[in-house]
């Protein structure tokens, strides 16, 4: 898809459809582009308005063919709500919703008529190109594909909004692709492939630890996990260096969990459902998306990405309930369910970004399903040591339009996680499970400030939104990327 501006006159602009965003009940209809829209129609737009067929909701939308005085073939009044909570996040989702539905009518050359400032332009531009994303990769009937040649931004809006909304739109689709990859296509290997494909066309630097590598190290939990598995497990490291050091010695650590197939292990998941675990590598592909923008955004500090990735699978050489293994940071580790196996791998990646120096970390995580009963599939889980770091992320989810919602981390949640037979094990009760499993990730950051996002709930649309297809949401991308840039 390619995105353009037009800064021309909209009556000329050349396009399948011209988009005119419109708001509900008294917004005004006698400015801008919904005025010149209503003059050149001899009032198309009032009497849309009065028929009660379209009330500037959103979502709603009226089309116009050969709307007179327009080049556009048609007009598109796009509903945007109320016009006092139009924010950018809305933008986004009216730019989805209109690639969506217009698309699906066989339009493929799309012009929004942008009126605000640059915040508005890059997220429509993010929208669109979140709109645009499908899951059909590996579909055949290309006749059944209807792909959108242009999206176009009219209106006084700078190169550099498109430019910063065209990557972290994009940012977010290559997320979406690694976590709709299925288990046979996308093993640890290959996700280690892509991230190092990435990282040379970024220009960032990528390290790939191997078992033996691991072994040397000591990340007995993380090889734990993957030594029921045919395919060997990596970790996956990828570094953003600024041109200048960074202010107060920072270094961001943002760690992701990358198990590419999750079946339980010897505790092994019931059948039902099983296949969404395709997706348990979303934190991780949504770490490796941050890091492709964060490439092109340059901001002023350090960022290191940690993706450990393994596929959990039951099997001769399984990990067994009652084993006892010791992770990276020294603590040995009793193995009550091999079904807890994110929290695994992640302390040893934890551990790791701490011996590699960075600061502050943050980890993301299909963590729990305990976090979607929790919050559904609205708000992602927030925990947190530390108190100032939590506040940079949760900002940075308000300024990314992500929903994060803090969670607990109460010391009496530990009593849990005893183990009689090693420091800790890997379980707690069926009570605050999101909690425990939280709990149990802390003990390996040691003292380092540490924000943790549980994205079981979030990262998997299982119905589409008319501005985003079903599966793979790319959540949590927008807020990695609002941090590093903001500091
Ligand atoms: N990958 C799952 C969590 C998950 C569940 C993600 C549903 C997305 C949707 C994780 O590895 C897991 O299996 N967690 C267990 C932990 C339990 C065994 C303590 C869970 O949530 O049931
Ligand atoms: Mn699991
Ligand atoms: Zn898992």
């Amino acid at each position: 898809m390619e995105l353009r501006i037009l800064n021309g006159a909209l009556r000329e602009v050349d396009a399948g459809a011209l988009v005119v965003p419109a708001f509900e009940k008294d917004a005004p209809r006698d400015t801008g582009a919904l005025k010149l829209a209503g003059e050149l129609t001899s009032g198309w737009v009032e009497e849309v308005y009065s028929s009660g067929e379209f009330a500037g909701k959103t979502g709603e939308m009226a089309l116009l063919h050969r709307p007179a005085g327009f080049a556009a073939r048609r007009l598109v009044l796009a509903g945007g709500g109320k016009l006092g909570k139009f924010d950018a996040a809305e933008m986004r989702k009216l730019a989805g919703t209109v690639v969506r539905s217009l698309k699906g009518r066989s339009v493929r050359n799309i012009a929004l008529a942008v009126e605000r400032g640059d915040e508005f332009a890059a997220a429509a531009v993010e929208g669109a190109l979140l709109g645009e994303f499908e899951t059909d990769r590996y579909k055949t009937d290309e006749s059944e594909k209807k792909p959108l040649d242009v999206f176009a931004l009219a209106g006084e809006v700078s190169e550099a909004a498109l430019e910063r909304g065209r990557i972290v739109g994009e940012a977010q689709n290559f997320t979406r692709e690694l976590a709709n990859e299925p288990g046979n296509r996308l093993p640890p290997s290959a996700l280690a492939a892509r991230a190092r494909d990435m990282a040379a066309e970024a220009g960032l630097e990528c390290e790939i630890l191997d078992q033996d590598r691991m072994r040397q190290l000591g990340m007995g939990a993380l090889l734990g996990v993957a030594q029921g598995s045919m395919e060997p497990p990596f970790l996956i490291v990828v570094r953003y260096r600024p041109d200048r050091p960074g202010p107060e010695g920072v270094q961001l650590g943002l760690v992701g969990k990358g198990v590419t197939f999750d079946t339980g292990g010897v505790s092994i998941k019931p059948s039902d459902k099983m296949e969404e675990m395709r997706a348990d590598m979303a934190g991780g592909a949504a770490v490796l998306g941050a890091m492709r923008a964060l490439a092109a955004l340059k901001p002023a500090i350090p960022v290191t990405a940690l993706v450990p990735t393994v596929e959990n699978m039951p099997g001769g050489r399984a990990q067994r309930p009652g084993d006892i293994v010791r992770s990276l940071a020294g603590k040995t580790i009793e193995i009550l369910n091999t079904d807890a196996e994110g929290r695994l791998i992640l302390a040893d990646a934890l551990a790791y970004a701490v011996q590699l120096g960075c600061t502050h970390v943050v980890d993301v995580a299909t963590l729990t399903g305990a976090i979607a009963v929790a919050l559904g599939n609205v708000n992602a889980g927030v925990f947190s040591n530390h108190e100032a770091l939590l506040n940079r992320v949760l900002a940075a989810g308000r300024a990314g339009g992500e929903k994060l919602w803090p969670m607990p981390l109460d010391e009496e949640y530990r009593e849990q996680l005893k183990s009689a037979f090693a420091d800790i094990q890997n379980i707690g009760t069926r009570y605050g499970g999101a909690v425990t499993a939280a709990l149990f990730l802390k003990e390996f950051i040691g003292e380092t400030p540490w924000v943790h996002l549980d994205i079981a709930g979030t990262d998997w649309l299982a119905e589409a939104k008319p501005f985003l297809t079903k599966g793979p949401s790319g959540v949590s991308v927008r807020t990695l990327i609002r941090l590093a840039l903001d500091w």
